[in-house]
């Protein structure tokens, strides 16, 4: 699928609604967590996308009915039967939320095998947070095969503390000990949006989490979980994504279905850098066009600025006037994307995990490969500023977390256009 090839032409400014599909981020362990229980799960604001298919499969290859609507995005899970506990290796190692069913297959078969989980090549991503903190609640972790073996009679409540706060690490852990025998404190738990969703859907189906959205979550493991019918928050980054579109062309977008209370950071730094940004229930207008200012920039965990937007902000960046600072905090190799930004016209200097940017440059069209889904989203958005035509290469990358990326750019007014299409899917 990564060998589709987009062909952009830049200068049309964007102009219209974009509208925003549900959360990638926080569809994964919605999904995973209907593995915890008898009865029927039901998601609403499905994203239409790759990672998603994905998982349903996994979920199905475990014994999982699923039914997904995707003109309406539903998706029914129903985990009503005997479960399997071996995720297929060749669908896990298509995305890292796949690791996100080991939890509940601990929950509810005391077993899991899977393979390490694929995704983004972005850093070393290991697992060991999941892996301790599996350790802590009283599984038996090995390593056979290739795959993680963890073996449990019933999971026990523990106090576990995360050496990072990795996300699916926090989430991965409330799927587990919802249902462990007695309470759980999850110590310097991750703060983001999708794991206070989280923690509110695994309520809505009769567990006992609280202090989710704060560094601990403290879970009271119950006997059983009942189904739920629960609805996805907007995905943050793909309209902060489609924020940066509308900046860097100069244009007049209004992000539709919005969440502006997960925005603060990626919102407050646009205003910085001159652009303007007016915030609604719901929805969040952003307007380019002004003279654009150098900014420093720190990808960290929540509330701070996302990891997942920062090539989109440094390709902003290009275009302001002064040298901007761009440090990436979260993962060890996710500037990689600068080469190619470069063969744009880009003048960046990368030293370890910072980025110095020295703008504004005139983007001019050229050839370049996205080499995961936010490197693909900057090199679309920069070939939207660029002079002449660019052919993206490996956009693929961008099915995998965008629901209609390319046609919601053109509904825009972007020029874009899809060469090829690549078969598969993941
Ligand atoms: N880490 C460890 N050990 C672990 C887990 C993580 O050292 O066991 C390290 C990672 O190597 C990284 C840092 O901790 O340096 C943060 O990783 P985290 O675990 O928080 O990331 P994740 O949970 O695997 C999710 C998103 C990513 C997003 C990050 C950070 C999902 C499915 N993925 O990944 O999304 O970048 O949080 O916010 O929720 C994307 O959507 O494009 C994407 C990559």
């Amino acid at each position: 699928m990564s060998g589709s090839i987009y062909r952009i032409s830049g200068g049309s400014a964007l102009h219209g609604v974009a509208p925003i599909s549900g959360g990638k981020n926080n569809a994964l362990p919605s999904m995973a967590a209907a593995l915890l229980t008898h009865d029927p799960v039901v998601l609403s604001n499905v994203p239409d996308i790759a990672d998603v298919r994905v998982l349903a499969s996994i979920l199905q290859a475990v014994g999982v009915d699923v039914q997904f609507d995707a003109e309406a995005h539903e998706l029914t899970l129903h985990a009503a039967g005997e479960v399997g506990d071996s995720p297929p290796r060749e669908l896990v190692t298509q995305l890292r939320g796949s690791f996100l069913v080991v939890g509940p297959l601990l929950a509810r078969v005391g077993r899991a095998v899977c393979a390490p989980p694929g995704g983004d090549e972005i850093g070393r991503r290991p697992v060991d947070v999941h892996l301790r903190g599996f350790a802590k609640l009283g599984a038996k972790v090995a390593r056979e095969d290739g795959c993680f073996v963890l073996d449990v009679d019933r999971l026990a409540g523990a106090h576990v503390v995360l050496d990072y706060p990795s996300v699916i690490g926090t989430e991965n852990l409330m799927l587990a000990s919802v249902l462990a025998e007695g309470r759980t404190m999850i110590v310097n738990a991750a703060m983001e949006p999708e794991v206070v969703c989280l923690g509110a859907m695994l309520n809505e189906m009769g567990g006992r989490v609280a202090g989710h959205g704060t560094h601990t979550v403290m879970i009271d493991g119950v006997e059983r979980l009942g189904g739920a019918a629960h609805t996805l928050i907007p995905d943050r980054i793909e309209a902060g994504t489609f924020a940066v579109a509308a900046a860097i062309s100069g244009g007049d977008v209004q992000l539709e279905g919005a969440e502006p209370r997960h925005m603060d950071a990626v919102l407050s730094k646009l205003r910085e850098i001159g652009i303007e940004t007016e915030e609604g229930e719901g929805t969040v207008r952003i307007r380019g066009g002004g003279a654009l200012r150098a900014a420093d920039v720190q990808a960290v965990p929540y509330p701070g600025l996302a990891t997942d937007l920062q090539a989109l902000m440094t390709t902003l960046l290009t275009q302001a006037t002064g040298e901007s600072v761009v440090h990436e905090r979260v993962f060890e190799n996710r500037l990689g994307y600068v080469d190619e930004l470069c063969k744009l016209g880009a003048r960046i200097a990368v030293s370890g995990s910072t980025a110095t940017v020295a703008g504004p440059t005139a983007l001019h069209g050229a050839r370049v490969e996205g080499r995961d889904i936010r490197s693909a989203a900057s090199l679309a958005l920069a070939a939207l500023a660029a002079e002449g035509t660019t052919e993206l290469h490996d956009a693929g990358h961008l099915q995998r977390g965008y629901e209609r990326f390319h046609e919601k750019l053109a509904d825009l007014g972007a020029e874009i256009a899809v060469l090829t299409r690549a078969a598969s899917g993941g």
